[in-house]
């Protein structure tokens, strides 16, 4: 899929004086239903995370706390998002090779993802990825 099928997603915000809450329905704000949650949290400065992509799984991916950079690849173009809003998610379709890096301090990454964890769902290494792009599979 398409680099252009990626973004960033507003999520719902009740405010009031005791502070703020976020939900998110599976397919109602996002557009898959929600398998799997997993978050990275304690991530050392300078430490990268990522280096692949996913065959089949959708994923939003949200700054619960602090901020970091995911570059994103669907083998022809990249771009960058910076994150570092609770209420807002990067939503990645599949076939998009992502590495996550510039971690702040005490940030905490949570993913919400379409599936259970596969390891076969995964692409590791990028010349394959790149491969597969190209093949269409
Ligand atoms: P990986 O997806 O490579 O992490 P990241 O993209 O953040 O660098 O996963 C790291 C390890 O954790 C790997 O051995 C697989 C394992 N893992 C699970 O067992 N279950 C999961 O849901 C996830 C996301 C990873």
């Amino acid at each position: 899929m398409p680099l252009s099928e990626c973004k960033m997603i507003d999520l719902p915000k009740i405010s009031n004086q005791q502070g703020n809450l976020t939900f998110i329905e599976g397919s109602n704000h996002i557009p898959f239903d929600i398998k799997r949650v997993y978050y990275l949290y304690d991530v050392p400065g300078g430490a990268a995370r990522g280096g692949h992509a996913h065959k089949q799984l959708h994923q939003l991916i949200i700054a619960i706390s602090g901020s970091f950079d995911i570059t994103l690849d669907d083998g022809q173009a990249q771009r960058t998002f910076h994150l570092n809003r609770s209420y807002s998610g990067l939503y990645v379709c599949p076939m998009i090779w992502r590495e996550l890096n510039n971690f702040s301090t005490g940030s905490v990454c949570m993913v919400l993802a379409s599936s259970v964890y596969r390891e076969e769902d995964y692409h590791r290494d990028y010349a394959q990825f790149l491969e597969a792009c190209r093949s269409g599979e």
